[in-house]
């Protein structure tokens, strides 16, 4: 739970999802009928995921603005956000519309396939005098896509005119982004997928079973990061098991390992870490440590079933960035592997 007595810090708008989720020993292939072990209803969405992860990491208070129907799954997605201390203040209850819902489907590796159904955050649309007032007063803005991008944009010109803050994208579902919306974003998070989708490359980066990227890999991977730069001034692209990439138009550049972690299930994997580096940014803590806190904390959240189940929380953050990155000699490496960070 968020700690009494600070400002709301980050404002997250997005999404909040009931996931409808299904265990098989293989995901089902086009045309192909197959049995699951389990299922569960679980809260989730990538905005009440990210949400949640802000406000676990114990760093900054936060806030969610989004929409879900009058119905039992938006009276329990908001229940479980104000139990983890997200003021839901901004919440929209629905009236003829949904909850969203995402059906997933994970295999025994913990890799998934998600399709949302949009219900009410597809009607997420006209922020009012008070959602911008507060958007205002935030450090950081942080959204995705499952919402309308007319709505994020809105939200990121509020935070742009005021004239401090921070707007970071996480550009999730990928799909195209309207140039407008980009040149009022701060910070991009995007994965290869999504980045291929914006940007029009494929990075290839990514090695199954490697914790980290090699040489050469890794100065593609910098230098997609740094093409990247000519839509957004900073950009940290994710490459799952293999760490991130950070550039910013300043000339920072650093590649991170992975944290270790034993992968159960990566929903929401994505989600931990972009809210986590939200928090972390939010309450300035330097860039270098932001990434390793962000990336540490994905890691812990790979190694339990479900998105909002598997967020961890502010100790358990510290004590998995201790073992997994040392700092020796001026320079963090990832413990184990002896790679530096900065490029
Ligand atoms: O990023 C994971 C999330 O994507 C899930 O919780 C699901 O709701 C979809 O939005």
């Amino acid at each position: 739970m968020s700690k009494p007595g600070r400002q709301p810090r980050v404002l997250v708008v997005g999404s909040a999802n009931m996931d409808l989720v299904t265990r098989c020993e293989a995901l089902p292939r086009p045309g192909e009928t197959v049995f699951a072990q389990s299922f569960d209803a679980m809260p989730g969405g990538k905005g009440a995921n990210q949400a949640i992860a802000v406000a676990r990491s114990g760093l900054a208070d936060c806030a969610f603005l989004g929409a879900v129907g009058a119905d039992e799954y938006g009276a329990r997605l908001c229940d479980v956000l104000r139990g983890d201390g997200v003021d839901t203040e901004l919440v929209r209850e629905l009236r003829g519309v949904p909850t969203g819902t995402a059906l997933i489907t994970v295999d025994p590796a913990g890799t998934n396939t998600i399709v949302v159904v949009s219900g009410a955050n597809g009607s997420l649309l006209g922020l009012c005098a008070t959602d911008l007032t507060r958007t205002r007063e935030c450090a950081v803005v942080l959204a995705q896509l499952e919402i309308p991008v007319e709505t994020v944009y809105a939200a990121f010109t509020a935070i742009r005119e005021s004239g401090r803050g921070m707007a970071i994208l996480n550009a999730a579902p990928a799909r195209p982004l309207p140039a407008e919306l980009l040149a009022v974003t701060d910070l991009l998070v995007v994965n290869e997928i999504e980045a291929a989708t914006i940007a029009g490359f494929e990075l290839g980066a990514v090695e199954p079973g490697a914790l980290q990227l090699s040489g050469a890999a890794r100065d593609a991977a910098l230098a997609r990061c740094g093409e990247l730069l000519e839509l957004t001034p900073r950009v940290a692209l994710t490459l799952g098991e293999q760490g991130v990439c950070y550039a910013s138009r300043d000339g920072a550049r650093y590649q991170l390992p992975a944290a270790r972690a034993r992968s159960v299930d990566t929903t929401g994997a994505g989600d931990t870490f972009t809210g986590v580096l939200a928090a972390c940014l939010a309450a300035d803590r330097p860039l270098e440590t932001a990434l390793q806190y962000a990336s540490a904390a994905a890691s812990l959240s790979v190694e339990k079933p479900g998105a909002i189940p598997s967020i961890p929380r502010e100790a358990e953050i510290t004590a998995r960035h201790a073992a997994a990155y040392a700092y020796s000699g001026g320079k963090h490496t990832a413990a184990g592997t002896g790679q530096e960070n900065r490029r």
